[in-house]
Order: C-alpha cells, then structure tokens, then sequence
C-alpha cells in the first residue's frame, strides 16, 4: 500500500478536531473525574483504550503512518490499520479531567499489527506515551475484534472495594467472589450475570497479565487483578465505569455491614438462582 507523506495532507493535526474526537475528550474529563473522585485513581493509577478506527476513513488513518513508529512487544495482526485513543502511562486521573488532550495519544497500529504510529495528544511528540499497560489494552481490543463485540472501550482501575476483598482469603475465586457480589446487591445481577473473572497476582504491566487477562476475557465483560485492579470493557467509557461501579457497590455494602460486627444475611443461593432466571427473562424480551 502507499502511505501518504505529503505534509500539507498529514491528517495528525486533524485527529482531535473531529466532532467524536471532542465529545469523547469531554465523556473521559468526566469519567476521570468520577475514577478520581472514587479513590479509584491514586497517583497515575488507572487507564483506558477505546477503538476509534471507525471514525476516520481508510486515508484519514493512513495519513498517520508519518508519525513515529515503535515496535510492540507482541503481534496483533486483527488491528493491523486500526486506531486508538489511549491513556498516557503516568497520567494523572485528576488532571486529566481538566485537560483531556494533554493525557492521552492515538495509536495507530502498523499494518504487520507488530508496531504503531503515535500521535500525542498534545501535539509535542513523545511527550505523552501509551500506558504501561499498552499489552493488556491490545490484547483486549483485538478480542473484541474476533469476538465481533460492540465493545470499543477498556478501562482498568485501581478500585479500592474490589481490590480489599482479594486481601481476605475467603474471596481468592472466582466462584466466591462472585456469590459475594450477586448476594449483597441483587441488580449485579443485572448488569454482570457472567459474573468477574479472577486473576491470581501478576506483576503488572507484563505480557503474562496480559494473556492471562485474556483468557479471563473470552468469558466476562470485567476481570479483577488480584491485589491490584480492574478491568471492564463497554461500548463507550460510561458503560465500562457502570460495572466496576455497581460490583464496588456490592463489595462496599459487605464492607459495611462487616464493620458492624454482623456478618451480612445476604441472598441465598435459591434467591439468587430466581433472580438469575428472572433477570435473563428481561433480557429476552419475556
Ligand atoms: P499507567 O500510568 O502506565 O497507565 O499505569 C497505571 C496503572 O494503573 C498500571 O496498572
Ligand atoms: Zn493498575
């Protein structure tokens, strides 16, 4: 394929003036606030990716192929050509808000799906980098990808309530992280029927958190790093902080009613069977 050099066409200066571009600036200023606000963002924690390919024309995209290029670690031959609006590693969640442009960068990934083009947000170039979580993102939205989901965003937190019950021992599996949740606040239900997949203790910001979030993936919408953090995926940015919010919830009444003193009654298993089949029903259109 021919790339397009010519500068006077060089789309880079054009990216962040499309209309969805700065509706979308203005929905992460907001969600950054609410991850800050939460506690849910502690110094540079937390970061998103959302796939933006659809709004720019095949040209449009090429056009970015002038900026710098840097290898990945892995290869993601499914994004090949694809292009991404990504957090910068070592963004604070809190300035964000203020300034969304100048804490994010597009990534648009080589058509050997093995490197990318960056484009920071700020237009100063190399100043804003992908997160250090780049892999993970990656990983995840070329899952979306092959899976045809209608998901085009992933956000990782650092959310305080979920990240305190994979410190009890009780809560180390899937299986009882999950009755937990679906026990203490019924409509988690409702929005995470799958339920969270869990993942034992991995350093961060590695290819091994990455695959084996992805494994985890294939059968949740939300997966919890052990002692770490979370990840949801959604069609925009509201739908991903809506189910880490609501599971937090959960936890956070756990939490609660344990700082009584009492242990919480909770759903039984039958109530939360009932509640599983009549949510479903809903979903179906029964
Ligand atoms: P980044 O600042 O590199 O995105 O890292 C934050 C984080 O939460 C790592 O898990
Ligand atoms: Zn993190």
């Amino acid at each position: 394929m021919t790339r397009n050099r010519d500068p006077q066409m060089n789309f880079t200066n054009g990216l962040f003036q499309k209309v969805e571009i700065s509706k979308m600036l203005n929905e992460m200023a907001g969600i950054a606030q609410y991850l800050w606000e939460k506690g849910w963002a502690e110094g540079s924690a937390g970061n998103f990716s959302i796939n933006v390919t659809g709004m720019f024309s095949d040209t449009e995209r090429d056009s970015l192929s002038s900026n710098p290029v840097i290898p990945l670690s892995g290869k993601y031959p499914d994004l090949a050509r694809a292009l991404f609006l990504i957090s910068g590693t070592g963004t604070r969640m809190r300035e964000m808000a203020d300034n969304p442009m100048g804490y994010v960068c597009f990534v648009y990934v080589g058509e050997s799906g093995s490197d990318y083009h960056l484009i920071a947000g700020n237009q100063d170039e190399g100043s804003v980098k992908p997160t250090s979580e780049l892999a993970t993102h990656l990983g995840i939205q070329q899952l979306l990808i092959q899976q045809k989901s209608t998901a085009k965003v992933v956000l990782h937190a650092h959310v305080t309530e979920l990240i305190a019950l994979t410190q009890l021992p009780a809560f180390k599996t899937e299986e009882a992280i999950n009755s937990l949740f679906w026990s203490m606040h019924p409509e988690t239900m409702l929005f995470v029927p799958e339920g969270i997949g869990f993942i034992p203790y991995t350093i961060p910001g590695t290819e091994t958190i990455a695959r084996a979030t992805l494994q985890e993936l294939g059968r949740h919408k939300a997966i919890i790093w052990e002692k770490h953090g979370c990840i949801a995926v959604g069609a925009n940015l509201a739908e991903a902080f809506d189910i880490l919010d609501i599971l937090a919830k959960s936890a956070k009444i756990y939490f609660l009613c344990k700082s009584t003193g009492i242990d919480p009654e909770g759903l039984s298993a039958a109530q939360t069977e009932t509640l599983r089949t009549y949510y479903s029903g809903l979903s179906r259109g029964n």
